[in-house]
């Protein structure tokens, strides 16, 4: 069973999302440790609950990068728990590569927009405020850029005439609690191939 090391910032409704599908058997993983860079993450307390080893370990003093030696600590602490894989669910800093080679090819992400339209911060707001007709989420690996890396799945979410962003935002997080499970299950099964930029998902149920 694949151990996987999740990194957050705040709400954790993804967490609690890979929390629930493991707890139901729809994912087969063991949640090694949750990490934060927000002591006050409700993904802390999230994590707490379900009995998940989880940790605040301070970023240090820079807004967008981990400090280099704080890096090395998270580094450490997922070492330890012998993680596999790093899934960024709501983590809002950029690795280093350092970071990114330490776990290369195993990290992912989770981004509420159809990459590569409206990387960075607010997506929903920036797929909402520019009138796109159909929104979404993707989950792909982490690379130098940012939300830039080669894409695993994306899913689509219509975006009605009468919505608002609060409500686009609730179905675009919907979407991203399946998907984020299914591409950690299609990792463990080693079910990703890369080709380039490209990811083939061999075997497709
Ligand atoms: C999610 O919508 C996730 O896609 C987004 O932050 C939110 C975290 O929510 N991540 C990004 O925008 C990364 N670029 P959560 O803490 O409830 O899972």
């Amino acid at each position: 069973m694949i151990v996987i090391g999740v990194l957050v910032s705040g709400n954790g409704s993804n967490l609690q999302a890979i929390i629930d599908n493991i707890k139901s058997g729809n994912l087969n993983a063991k949640i090694g440790c949750v990490i934060s860079d927000n002591q006050n993450a409700l993904a802390l307390k999230k994590a707490k609950e379900s009995g998940v080893p989880a940790y605040y370990i301070c970023p240090g003093s820079g807004k967008t990068y981990l400090d280099t030696e704080r890096e090395l600590e998270y580094l450490e602490c997922l070492r330890k728990h012998k993680v596999k894989l790093v899934c960024l669910a709501g983590f809002m800093r950029i690795l280093h590569s350092e970071f990114l080679q330490a776990f290369k090819d195993r990290i992912i992400n989770i981004h509420p927009a159809l990459l590569p339209s409206f990387q960075g911060l607010h997506a929903q707001r920036q797929a909402f405020d520019y009138g796109v007709k159909i929104a979404g989420a993707t989950v792909h690996f982490v690379d130098e850029g940012v939300d830039a890396g080669p894409i695993i799945i994306q899913r689509a979410v219509t975006v009605k005439d009468n919505d608002t962003e609060e409500e686009l935002s609730k179905r675009i997080l919907k979407v991203e609690h399946q998907i984020y499970s299914e591409a950690i299950q299609l990792f463990a099964e080693k079910k990703l191939k890369k080709i380039g930029r490209k990811i083939e998902i061999i075997n497709p149920d």
